[in-house]
This record gives C-alpha cells, sequence and structure tokens, in this order.
C-alpha cells in the first residue's frame, strides 16, 4: 500500500521532477561555467562513468600535455563522477554522483583541492548552485525522489596571491529562508534565489534587494542569473521572465518558447523549444552564433557560450562579443553529457536519450547507474535548410535531415525547390587553365610531380608559337613522324621507335625544351628520386607536368625497361590518378609528360600555406584518393602498388579532384603483390588520420610526434574524437569522422591481415560523401 501509493505521489509530481534542465551561469547543468575571464568551463562526459572534463582560455585543447585541468580529484589519481556541474568566479562546484556530497575546486589549484568547509563536506545535497563568491546547496540525495530541502551556504574567498579558500560565514544566511524548503536554487553576483516547494522565488544575500523581486508566483522549468540579473523560463508558458538590472536582459525574446537557459557578462541565452537552435538577448553579436545546429545544453561565462550539440553529443563553443575573441579557445573534442541523470522516468514531450546512437563500443548508458537516464525536452522542428524526417519518439528525438537530401513531395515544401546536387563527375579534359597559386611554404622535400611556387610574373610568359601540326591525341603510337619544319639539331628520331603503347603522344625533346624554358630551374616543380619535375607549357597552350629522368635512374634502367614501364603507364587511365599524357626518349634522355595538378598537394593544402579545406572537401578528396588507389590495385592490368602513399602524392587538380601520383611501376611477384597492397593500405591509414587531424605524419609539437603513436591509441579507447581538427569548423555531425578514425585505425593494424582493402575504406568513404553524411 505504502509502495501504491508513493508511486502514485511519484507520477503525480512528475512535471515537478523532469523540469531539472537548468545550465548555465550560477546555475546547475551537465555543463556549467565558471563567471570570471578565464574561459573556464566544465562538463559532464559521455563515457558512461559521469567523469568531468575541463576547459579554459589559456590551455590549448590540442597541447597533450595540458595541465590539470581534467577532472576534478582529492588526490590527482582518483576521478570523481560527478551528478550535476555549477561554476562561481574562478571556481567549480559538482555533487558527486556516489555520494551526493558537493565537491568545489578552483581554476588555479592544479590539485583540484577540495573547497567545501568541512561542516558541509559530509552533508548529501540534491541541488548546487554555485554564486560569484559563495555557493548555496539544497539538502537531500541527488538520485533519489526530489522534493525539496533546506539550503547550506558557503563563500570561497580570493586571496591577493588568487588563492581560493572556503569560508563557512553568514552574509548569506537569512532567518526568513531557514525554514524553507527549496526545489531549485541560483547564484549570481551576491545574491542567490531558489523556487519554493509550492512555488514562487525567493532571494537572498546581500545583494538580494537590488533585484526588485516581490511576490513573485509560479513554477520555473529553469533559472539562470548573471551578475546583477535574474530570468527564468516559466513552466506553464515556457516564456522568459527577467528581473534585477536590465543592462543584460534588453527585450528578451516575447512569445517564444525556451527550454534551456544561461546568462553571460551582458546577455541571456537560450534554447529554443522548436528548434533547438540558441537564441540571445541583452548585448551581443547575432553573427557570432552557430547557424542551423540544434543544441541540448548550454552555458556561458561573460564573452563565451558552450553548448553540446544534440545530434553527436559534441562540444561547441562561440564568443558573444568579436571584441573578447580568443584563437584557438575551443573545448577538448569529447563527447559530453546533453543532460543530468535522474532516476525518474521521463515526462511527456520528452525522450530518453539512447547512448547506443553514438555508436561507442561497449556503451549502453552516460549514466553511471542502470537505473538512471537522461531525460530531454523533444524538438518540434528544424532549422532552416533541414526537414524533419522523424518524429521525436520514447528513445529519440526528432531528425532533421539536410534538405539536399529532400526526394520527394514529404519535404519539398519545407525545403523549398531542392537545390540540385553537385555531382562533380570528373570527365577527361585538358587542363585549359592555370590556377596561380600564391603564397604558398616551400616545403624542403617536394616529392616527384607536384605543383610548387611560382612567381607570378613568370605566369605572363606567352604560350610557344605553334610548330606545326604532329600532335597525335588519343591514339597509339605506332611510328614516328616528323614534318619538315622541326628544328633540325635535336629532330632525331627516337632511339626506339616504341610500338603501341596506348594512348600517350610521343614529344620531340626540342618542344619540351622549349616548354621547359630549357629545363630551368624556376620552371622546377620538384625533385624525387626519379629525378625532375619541370612546369611547362606546351606550343599548344597546354600546361603540363614534366619529369626528366636524372642519370641515375637512366644508367639504372635500361630502355627496355623504360618501354615496358610505358607500357604500363599508358594503360592507366582513371579520373583519380595523374594520367600520363605522353613521353620523350631521345638522345638518352627520358622524359615523362603527364597533365598538371594546379591545385597542388593534399600535404601543403593540410600542413602548407596552400588553403585551408573543409570537411566536405577532405572527406571527398580522401574518397577520390582511395578510389585512384584501389583503381591501382584492383584494376589496373598489372595490378600496382604505389609503394610511396603519403599526403604529398595525392595531387589536386583543377577541380580540387585528388589524383593519386607517383606510383612504383617495378611488377611485384605474385607473392610480394598482397603484401605490397597491405603496406599501401597502412600507409593510406596514416594519409586518413593527416586528414582527420589536420597533423603531420611526424611533429615534434605533439607527443608523441609519430602520429600513429599519438592516434591509435585514442581511438582504440573510444577517444577518436581528440583527434579531430579544431582548424576546420565542425561538420554538423561528426560521426562520420569517427568511423573514419576506426578504419585508419584498422589500416594501421601491425598483422597486415587486419587491414581493410584499399576498395573497404573506399566504400566507406564514398557512402559517408555520397549521403552527405556530415551535413
Ligand atoms: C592567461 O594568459 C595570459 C597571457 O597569456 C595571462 O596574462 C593570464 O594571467 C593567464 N591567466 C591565467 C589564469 O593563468
Ligand atoms: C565514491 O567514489 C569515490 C571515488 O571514486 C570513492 O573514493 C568513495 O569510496 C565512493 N564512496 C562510496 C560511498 O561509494
Ligand atoms: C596564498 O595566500 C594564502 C593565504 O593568504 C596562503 O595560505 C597560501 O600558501 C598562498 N599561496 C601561495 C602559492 O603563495
Ligand atoms: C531599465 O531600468 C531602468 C531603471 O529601473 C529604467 O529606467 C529603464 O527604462 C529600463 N530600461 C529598459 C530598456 O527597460
Ligand atoms: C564587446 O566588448 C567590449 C569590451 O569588452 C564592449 O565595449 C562592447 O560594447 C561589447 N560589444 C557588444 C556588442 O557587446
Ligand atoms: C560581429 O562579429 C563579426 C564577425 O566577427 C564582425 O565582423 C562584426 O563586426 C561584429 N559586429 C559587431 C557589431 O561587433
Ligand atoms: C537504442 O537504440 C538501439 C539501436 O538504435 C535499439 O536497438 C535499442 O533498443 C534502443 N534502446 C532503447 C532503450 O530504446
Ligand atoms: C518550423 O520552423 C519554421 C522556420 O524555421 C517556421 O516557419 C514554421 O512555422 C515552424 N513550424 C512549426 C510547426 O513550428
Ligand atoms: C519520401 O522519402 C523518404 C525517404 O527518403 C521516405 O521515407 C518517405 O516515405 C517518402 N515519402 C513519400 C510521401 O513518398
Amino acid at each position: 500500500m505504502r509502495i501504491c501509493s508513493a508511486l502514485y505521489l511519484h507520477l503525480f509530481l512528475l512535471p515537478l521532477f523532469y523540469a531539472d534542465s537548468v545550465y548555465g551561469f550560477g546555475s546547475m547543468g551537465p555543463v556549467s561555467a565558471a563567471f570570471g575571464d578565464e574561459g573556464f568551463f566544465c562538463a559532464i562526459d559521455a563515457s558512461g562513468r559521469q567523469n568531468v572534463i575541463c576547459w579554459a582560455k589559456n590551455v590549448s585543447s590540442s597541447s597533450s600535455n595540458a595541465p590539470a585541468l581534467s577532472s576534478p580529484s582529492p588526490s590527482s589519481n582518483a576521478i570523481l563522477p560527478m551528478a550535476a556541474l555549477s561554476g562561481g568566479e574562478a571556481f567549480m562546484c559538482g555533487i558527486l554522483a556516489n555520494t551526493s556530497q558537493a565537491f568545489c575546486w578552483s581554476y588555479f589549484d592544479p590539485t583540484n583541492t577540495d573547497l567545501v568547509p568541512p561542516a558541509y563536506q559530509f552533508t548529501a545535497y540534491s541541488y548546487i548552485a554555485a554564486g560569484k563568491g559563495h555557493v548555496c546547496a539544497v539538502r537531500g540525495y541527488y538520485y533519489s525522489e526530489k522534493d525539496s530541502g533546506s539550503v547550506d551556504c558557503w563563500e570561497i574567498v580570493r586571496s591577493s596571491n588568487r588563492t581560493l579558500s572556503s569560508v563557512q560565514n553568514t552574509r548569506f544566511y537569512d532567518q526568513s529562508i531557514a525554514n524553507l524548503g527549496f526545489r531549485k536554487i541560483v547564484g549570481g553576483g551576491g545574491f542567490s534565489c531558489g523556487e519554493v516547494r509550492d512555488g514562487g522565488l525567493v532571494c537572498w544575500g546581500p545583494s538580494a534587494e537590488g533585484l526588485g523581486l516581490s511576490e513573485v508566483s509560479g513554477r520555473f522549468q529553469v533559472l539562470a542569473s548573471g551578475m546583477g540579473a535574474l530570468c527564468g523560463i516559466l513552466e506553464e508558458s515556457a516564456e522568459i521572465r527577467c528581473w534585477g538590472d536590465n543592462s543584460s536582459f534588453i527585450e528578451p525574446p516575447v512569445g517564444t518558447r525556451f527550454i534551456s537557459l544561461t546568462a553571460g557578462a551582458r546577455h541571456f541565452c537560450g534554447i529554443r523549444e522548436d528548434t533547438h537552435e540558441v537564441e540571445c538577448w541583452g548585448s551581443y553579436n547575432s553573427s557570432l552564433l552557430p547557424k542551423g545546429s540544434g543544441f541540448m545544453a548550454i552555458a556561458s561565462s561573460d564573452f563565451t557560450i558552450c553548448g553540446t550539440r544534440e545530434g553527436d553529443l559534441v562540444l561547441d563553443c562561440w564568443f558573444s562579443n568579436a571584441s573578447s575573441i580568443i584563437p584557438d579557445y575551443d573545448p577538448p573534442l569529447e563527447l559530453s553529457s546533453p543532460g543530468l541523470c535522474t532516476p525518474q522516468p521521463c515526462g511527456a514531450g520528452e525522450f530518453a536519450f539512447n547512448a547506443s546512437t553514438l555508436n561507442e563500443a561497449g556503451l549502453t548508458s552516460l549514466c553511471v547507474r542502470r537505473d538512471l537516464q537522461i531525460c530531454s525536452p523533444c524538438g518540434l522542428n528544424c532549422s532552416e535548410g533541414y526537414f524533419l524526417s522523424s518524429e521525436c519518439t520514447a528513445n529519440s528525438d526528432r531528425i532533421c535531415t539536410s534538405c539536399s537530401l529532400c526526394q520527394n513531395s514529404s519535404c519539398t515544401s519545407v525545403c523549398g525547390l531542392p537545390l540540385p546536387r553537385e555531382t562533380r563527375q570528373k570527365h577527361f579534359r585538358q587542363i585549359r587553365q592555370l590556377v596561380l597559386i600564391v603564397g604558398c611554404s616551400v616545403i624542403g622535400f617536394l616529392s616527384v610531380l607536384m605543383v610548387g611556387c611560382l612567381l607570378p610574373r613568370l605566369m605572363g610568359a606567352p604560350p610557344r608559337p605553334e610548330k606545326g601540326k604532329r600532335k597525335r591525341f588519343g591514339t597509339c603510337i605506332k611510328k614516328q613522324e616528323f614534318k619538315a619544319e622541326q628544328d633540325d639539331d635535336l629532330a632525331r628520331p627516337p632511339l626506339n621507335p616504341t610500338p603501341d603503347i596506348g594512348l600517350a603522344q610521343v614529344f620531340r625533346l626540342s618542344e619540351l625544351k622549349d616548354a621547359t624554358n630549357g629545363f630551368k630551374e624556376f620552371n622546377e616543380l620538384g625533385r624525387g628520386s626519379y629525378g625532375f619535375v619541370y612546369k611547362a607549357v606546351l606550343s599548344d597552350g597546354r600546361y603540363v607536368a614534366v619529369k626528366r629522368a636524372n642519370a641515375a635512374t637512366i644508367i639504372h634502367t635500361n630502355s627496355r625497361e623504360f618501354e615496358m614501364e610505358l607500357e604500363i603507364l599508358c594503360k592507366v587511365r582513371h579520373p583519380n590518378v595523374v594520367n600520363l599524357l605522353g613521353y620523350c626518349s631521345e638522345m638518352g634522355e627520358r622524359l615523362l609528360v603527364y597533365e598538371l595538378m594546379p591545385h597542388g598537394t593534399l600535404h601543403d593544402h593540410l600542413h602548407g600555406g596552400l588553403s585551408p579545406l573543409n570537411w566536405e572537401l577532405r572527406l571527398k578528396i580522401a574518397m577520390q584518393a582511395a578510389r585512384g588507389l584501389e583503381y591501382l590495385h584492383k584494376e589496373s592490368v598489372p595490378p600496382i602498388v604505389h609503394r610511396d602513399v603519403k599526403s604529398s602524392n595525392i595531387l589536386l587538380d583543377a577541380d580540387m579532384v585528388a589524383r593519386i601520383a607517383d606510383f612504383g611501376l617495378l611488377t611485384p611477384s605474385e607473392r610480394d603483390l598482397v603484401e605490397d597492397m597491405k603496406s599501401d593500405v597502412y600507409n593510406f591509414g596514416i594519409v586518413l588520420l593527416e586528414i582527420l587531424s589536420g597533423r603531420k605524419s611526424y611533429d615534434i609539437d605533439f607527443m608523441p610526434p609519430d602520429i600513429v603513436e599519438w592516434a591509435v591509441p585514442l581511438i582504440k579507447n573510444g577517444k577518436g574524437a581528440a583527434i579531430i581538427d579544431r582548424y576546420a569548423a565542425l561538420p554538423r555531425n561528426v560521426e562520420p569522422l569517427l568511423k573514419l578514425a576506426d578504419m585508419a585505425e584498422l589500416a594501421l593494424r601491425v598483422d597486415p591481415n587486419q587491414r581493410p582493402t584499399v576498395s573497404e575504406i573506399a566504400s566507406l568513404l564514398e557512402q559517408i560523401v555520397k549521403d552527405d553524411l556530415i551535413l
């Protein structure tokens, strides 16, 4: 009978319990910010262990030897799972998941010493809210049925040497609140406010009077406060009400329903109920707000706002004010909890977050206990450019899909006319135009075929005059023909007229000499083991790359081998391979003429001075390179093993399509073939890591400097997100990047038999690119 009535009471009180999503400055949530200019934030992670991850301005997320801004711990090696967080000035407080005890720690203290006064260290709390220099907490057990409890407050003071210490003093003790039971509280600059058991707000503390609150009744879904102001979301209408210093909440939106709220120095921001987009009011710069992204939780410090994205639980940060932007301020790319864990079942209009959608191996729940779950309000609508492809259910939020994937009448009205999808079908074409590459950095060792820096003044060089019509394009070379008008000094037939070698053109040495300004070094694109590579302008105006064998190469390969190479090269024809246009074999010279790749190497786009690449382009390039490599392995006859797969051997043509260059020509024995292909796959795995992380394959700015030793342990430990390059704006959905990281990890297995084939890598990439999965 007791159980029944308890259950009845429990169901009856549900609407009061599930509205616990209070996030922000001075309030409690899964992500919280500290007051002050350090940009100190912490969030509960999505590992299922409820560990805490923290970041701040002075701590670069990419540096792997970051100071102890990690999880709070009494001794530096124990990690404390937290149920909820709330930030004060340069400190953070939380409720411990297992004991409900409060724990506070300072940004300035690498040892994370507990700042809770001894008198309160063993008290259990159900709610905590730090203000500027004080903390209040509601007594009770966090993960048991919450009704209300009395409040304890303490102060945290800063000494001149920035050390923080706690004081159990009476400035926040108020006789009138001592006997009240609070459901939720919030803290600001010199005041705390709370909603009492039967509804209505009460404030206390030295600055409470200034808020001008009197007789505020009603229930609040969320409360958030800044230095001198307080806003709340009314439970009934989901609308905003504010009190206090009105400079920070000028014109709060009217008629918009919100689900979450946070306050900064001179702004408030909320998450809209319909689209889950962030909307702010007060003094802020709207062009800095993330567009088209939904969020589950947000928190704001003075000028910095961070949120947990709804699709993938990635933390994203932005600034409220352009003049306060700090470069490279980013949270670690770890997934964080979308809400607080609760023992209550989710209410109407809510869904329980399903951890298996995160595709993290072995992760079944985001909470420390099986009986807990995270309930979040359902989204009703999608941002502009997205259509609703699936309604909210008990276990999943509504799903928004990019309008570029809208295929039938179910979405055309929401999306307007669907944009034609860009099909960058690469057809065999001549390069008509040389795109100037300016400002590229000089990389010491350029691989054999690549585009380097070209002095702009050279670009003005007029095309060579026409020299007769002896081009034989598109036919196999059968016989050399030479017309009478040619220069005679070099006009001898090739030493070995080569029969039938496919779609290649035979060039005269004199012609290539002219086209390269006599093989002058300012036409040089790079050098490799084979010899030099020159940029050349043919007499018909085409730009090509000419590979000229050096003496050593010529000595070590006889002309028969050269012919065999030519025979293979002529047959290699693929849109993702740098194709041979022709050759020249005269006067003991060996020259190969290739399509010119005006956009340089992938290496220089990722690590050099060439234009940075967004994720869409990176994934397309990775897919195209994989397709090129697959062609060499699987389709060319005989199969070709590259032997030197690296980002500087992946070139970008005029359409930014990736082409594999500089593949080896030695045909391996049947026995070695498979093994060599597996080593190509390994090297392609390194290229994938470079694409994902933006870092070089060997980089002493990282520990360890070797990209494989650095990334693989992270990926294997489910922290693949930590390697994702934060210099490229994150895609809407990072999960495909994490899948690609898993694929790279497989490609880098020590046992070649465990590595995938390049076709498997190509298929994964194709699926990601084709379905626009990152959008
Ligand atoms: C952060 O760095 C700036 C300069 O780089 C320094 O002035 C400031 O004191 C640092 N803040 C903290 C909290 O260490
Ligand atoms: C709570 O967790 C901490 C750290 O993991 C541990 O030291 C402590 O013994 C735990 N307490 C209880 C009651 O389980
Ligand atoms: C800072 O000052 C406090 C007292 O004012 C003292 O206890 C503490 O040791 C000092 N810390 C440092 C690092 O000087
Ligand atoms: C802000 O408050 C002051 C004083 O209460 C008042 O005079 C002023 O009109 C208010 N401003 C706005 C925009 O509401
Ligand atoms: C941005 O911050 C500066 C100083 O920090 C302030 O003067 C300016 O008014 C702020 N601008 C906005 C739009 O908030
Ligand atoms: C808002 O931010 C953008 C981007 O940084 C900047 O160009 C613009 O000037 C800012 N606007 C104001 C009013 O500060
Ligand atoms: C979570 O999602 C997975 C797969 O999407 C499904 O199999 C599972 O039943 C879901 N869990 C719950 C509790 O609905
Ligand atoms: C959905 O959002 C669009 C704009 O983003 C708006 O025009 C439309 O009315 C919204 N629909 C609903 C049902 O809220
Ligand atoms: C429209 O296409 C989606 C898949 O793209 C499908 O699920 C849906 O049933 C289709 N609706 C109609 C009306 O054909």
